[in-house]
């Protein structure tokens, strides 16, 4: 009787068994891995789309590392006035080999600045010497880490949160105010956080918590796959900071603001010194492998995001297109998260950085 039964079931509980994996396997797919954008991204031919940036000021952050160096090569060669290289690492290399490679003698005036984003006050520091700037068309902020250890910043967090979230959203909000067209530039002046297919992987340790600060609960202390997820968290943190920053943008522009652009782009993977630590780790070497391309192509996806149209305002820019936001953040749990962390990172600013609470009243319309 009980194989009999068994020969009637078996059909039945693997047919079941089919038609759950073919459902359930895409959406979990879809959620924790974009196959589709990394595979398209993979085999994009880009071309910088902007003509020119003549008479323009444009600020890179992160301008020592493999895309912001090559973003503002990139930049450089097009006529652009002002370019100011903003790195932890001294940026004179960079300076002199982008000088070197502009044949003709228009040579554009580059800046070279230091930051420390481990530090508000470094962040503060630097959003003061911009005001000494006549205008700012585009903002590029590339500057992030990868940390595979847990390592306290001295303002108290995991240093990828520290650097990739907090720091990154601050220096945004310091530069705001700070974003004006160039006279001969009749577009709104664009600023471009740059964001990862990370956040994808990531957003399954991404839960918030009940009771407590949802971001005191992502300031991971120890080691192991927690930390392997700092990256993508902190930057899923930092996408659901610009997607509020953009709404509340909009919104005071209703009360007669100013026009900015705010997006995010993703550059896409690309073997890179910050990278290459992956080349000894299975996973993420095959998930590399899968999708990375050349560095000079990630730059000019970046170059492109920060230089798009008003259309992009709150949206994630990849190449040509805009991609939607990862499912979990589409979610009423997601929208909800998008409050906590928007509060949450007001406290933790307007606790540390008073110079935060005037750009806050703009923003919140207080
Ligand atoms: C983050 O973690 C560190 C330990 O690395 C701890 O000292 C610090 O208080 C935590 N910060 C917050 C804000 O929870």
């Amino acid at each position: 009787m009980g194989t009999e039964m068994a020969g009637y079931y078996w059909p039945i509980v693997t047919a079941t068994a089919v038609v759950v994996i073919s459902i359930a396997a895409p959406l979990l797919l879809a959620e924790v891995f974009p196959w589709r954008n990394l595979y398209k991204q993979r085999n994009a031919k880009l071309t910088v789309t902007a003509k020119s940036f003549q008479g323009k000021t444009v600020l890179i952050t992160g301008a020592n590392g493999a895309f912001g160096s090559r973003a503002a090569s990139l930049i450089a060669n097009r006529g652009v006035d002002t370019l100011v290289l903003v790195d932890v690492k001294d940026c004179e290399g960079v300076k002199s080999k982008i000088l070197a490679d502009i044949s003709g003698p228009n040579k554009p005036n580059i800046l070279v600045w230091q930051v420390d984003m481990l530090s508000y006050s470094s962040c503060q520091a630097l959003a003061k010497k911009a005001r000494e700037l006549k205008s700012l068309d585009h903002v590029l902020m590339t500057a992030g880490i990868l940390a595979f250890k847990p390592r306290k910043s001295p303002e108290g967090w995991e240093s990828s949160i520290q650097v990739n979230f907090l720091s990154t959203a601050l220096l945004a909000l310091l530069l705001l105010p700070l974003l004006k067209s160039s006279p001969s530039n009749p577009a709104s002046p664009v600023l471009t956080f740059t964001t990862t297919f990370g956040v994808y992987p990531s957003s399954l340790t991404m839960s918030v918590p009940k009771t407590g600060s949802y971001l005191g609960h992502l300031n991971n202390t120890k080691d192991g796959m927690i930390q392997a997820h700092q990256y993508g968290r902190s930057k899923a943190l930092l996408l659901y900071f610009a997607r509020e920053l953009a709404n509340r943008i909009s919104r005071a522009q209703e009360r007669g603001i100013q026009k900015v652009t705010v997006n995010s782009a993703d550059p896409g993977s690309a073997w890179t010194p910050l990278t290459n630590p992956n080349q000894a780790k299975l996973i993420p070497r095959l998930i590399m492998d899968f999708s990375a391309r050349d560095p000079m192509t990630c730059a000019t996806a970046l170059v492109n995001g920060v230089s798009a149209t008003e259309n992009t305002h709150g949206k994630i820019v990849i190449d040509y297109d805009l991609s939607p936001y990862p499912p979990f953040m589409e979610r009423k749990s997601g929208r909800a998260a998008q409050q906590r962390v928007w509060q949450e990172t007001k406290a933790e600013f307007k606790k540390k950085v008073p110079e935060v609470e005037a750009i806050y009243r703009i923003l919140d319309g207080e």
